[in-house]
């Protein structure tokens, strides 16, 4: 096989075979396929697109060119919650214990991020004593035992994903439903999920911002779960304003545990119990929507969600008495308000902007080595459609720095209010099935 053939029956809008992306992913794995050659499939992909057949067989070849983590002695079905990313998004915390408490498996291995807060480890890490540095044995043993823990991401997952998302970052083909699909997939299933349920989320603090880009992917990632035998079902839900009301590390993880405790945001309340039932239907626990959030409802009411919580914690070194003493978590030096400057309805909280004010507070790494503070972030105190009076507090702004006033005018630029009645925005759009 010679790569400039498939390039160029690429180009003219024919499918390529099995054998002939795999030898692709194989060939650009090992370096004997080069960049150059590399760019210009991916730039005729960009045009011409990927079949069903094509994307489930790119994600499989991805799947291929790496280590797989083997979930196989873990009892019952493994079922991995993925995020396209958004601003403030505390699922993660809430719905592994939360689903854990009804039965089903967690086996989640997870990343810090490049991003406004840390990712999910970075944020565990604000529970005095947490470690996710565990052994494969370990980890399974847990998983069987609590049906839940935490891993930091081990071995060589996906590398030709990696080489690929650095060479289409600089190619101008990240932009593309079948690329993006293929390349997220790939991760979750080397990562060893048997079903998956995706949040894509849309909104302008998210990759897709608009709906019908939303759709799309959503769709093209359901279809290649379920064509190589993933079960996979996805969200669309809103990323138009931070979900819940905190963005920061610690700040996150106390607003999980007010939500295990039945009283978080409602929002991302809501949120988390749509993906948890997904998540308890997907893994055989209930026979019915309905019934799975029945389920959750009891698991938060009844305190054995947040009890989940505190084994989980404690099982990885965690100091679990931060759940009922939530002062125990690292705690910034100053707070100061962002007050409204008039009256009225709040009509637009530009989640991505909020995002990079919480990053500037030390929230998240600007650059992979930037060294995160985990006190730091931000609490809304409004939500759009909520009325404030001049002189309310909008945020809350939780700071190891005495000057704010940087992120004070970031923040007053990209919170309007208006003197009309606004609504809430729709919180889930759709269900892709
Ligand atoms: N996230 C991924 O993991 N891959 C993409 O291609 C885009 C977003
Ligand atoms: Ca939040």
């Amino acid at each position: 096989m010679r790569m400039v053939d498939l390039i160029e029956k690429k180009r003219d809008g024919l499918e390529l075979t099995t054998a002939e992306i795999q030898f692709i992913i194989k060939g650009y794995t090992d370096g004997s396929i080069p960049d150059y050659q590399m760019s210009a499939l991916l730039m005729a992909i960009y045009f011409q697109g990927m079949s069903q057949t094509e994307r489930a067989d790119l994600t499989m070849a991805m799947v291929d060119s790496g280590d797989k983590i083997d979930l196989s002695n873990i009892n019952g079905i493994k079922v991995d919650k993925h995020s396209t990313g958004g601003v403030g998004d505390t699922t993660t915390l809430v719905l592994g214990p939360l689903v854990a408490s009804v039965g089903v498996p967690v086996a989640k291995m997870s990343g810090r991020g490049l991003s406004h807060t840390g990712g999910t480890i970075d944020k565990l890490e604000s529970v005095a004593g947490f470690h996710v540095e565990v052994q494969n044995n370990e980890f399974i043993k847990l998983v069987n035992q609590n049906k839940v823990a935490v891993i930091g991401q081990s071995g060589n997952l996906t590398p030709a994903d990696k080489k690929l998302y650095a060479l289409r970052d600089v190619t101008g083909t990240v932009n593309s439903i079948p690329l993006i699909a293929t390349s997220i997939m790939s991760k979750k299933i080397a990562a060893g999920a048997d079903a998956i349920i995706l949040d894509v989320k849309t909104g302008n603090g998210a990759f897709m911002k608009s709906i019908d880009d939303a759709r799309e992917l959503a769709k093209a990632m359901v279809s290649i779960g379920n064509n190589v035998g993933r079960k996979t079902i996805a969200i669309i839900s809103d990323m138009s304003q931070p979900l819940g009301f905190a963005i920061g590390n610690a700040l996150e993880v106390k607003e999980a545990i007010e939500t295990l405790r039945g009283e978080g945001p409602a929002d991302l309340t809501e949120l988390c119990l749509t993906l948890g039932s997904h998540m308890v239907c997907l893994a055989q626990k209930a026979s019915s929507l309905e019934e799975a959030r029945k389920k959750l409802e009891n698991a938060i009411s009844s305190g054995s969600a947040l009890e989940k919580m505190k084994i989980f914690l404690s099982s990885q070194g965690g100091d679990a008495t931060v759940v009922d003493h939530v002062k125990k978590l690292p705690q910034a030096k100053y707070t100061f308000e962002l007050e409204a400057k008039q009256s009225g309805y709040v009509s637009e909280i530009v989640a991505d902007a909020v995002g990079h004010a919480a990053m500037l507070l030390g929230a998240g790494r600007a650059t992979k080595e930037s060294i995160i503070d985990l006190a730091v972030g931000l609490v809304l105190n409004k939500k759009i459609g909520d009325y404030v009076t001049k002189g309310d507090s909008l945020v809350t702004i939780y700071s190891n720095f005495e000057d704010v006033s940087e992120i004070k005018s970031q923040l007053d630029a990209n919170i309007k209010i208006s003197l009309n009645k606004v609504k809430s925005p729709k919180l889930i759009y759709e269900e892709i099935l």
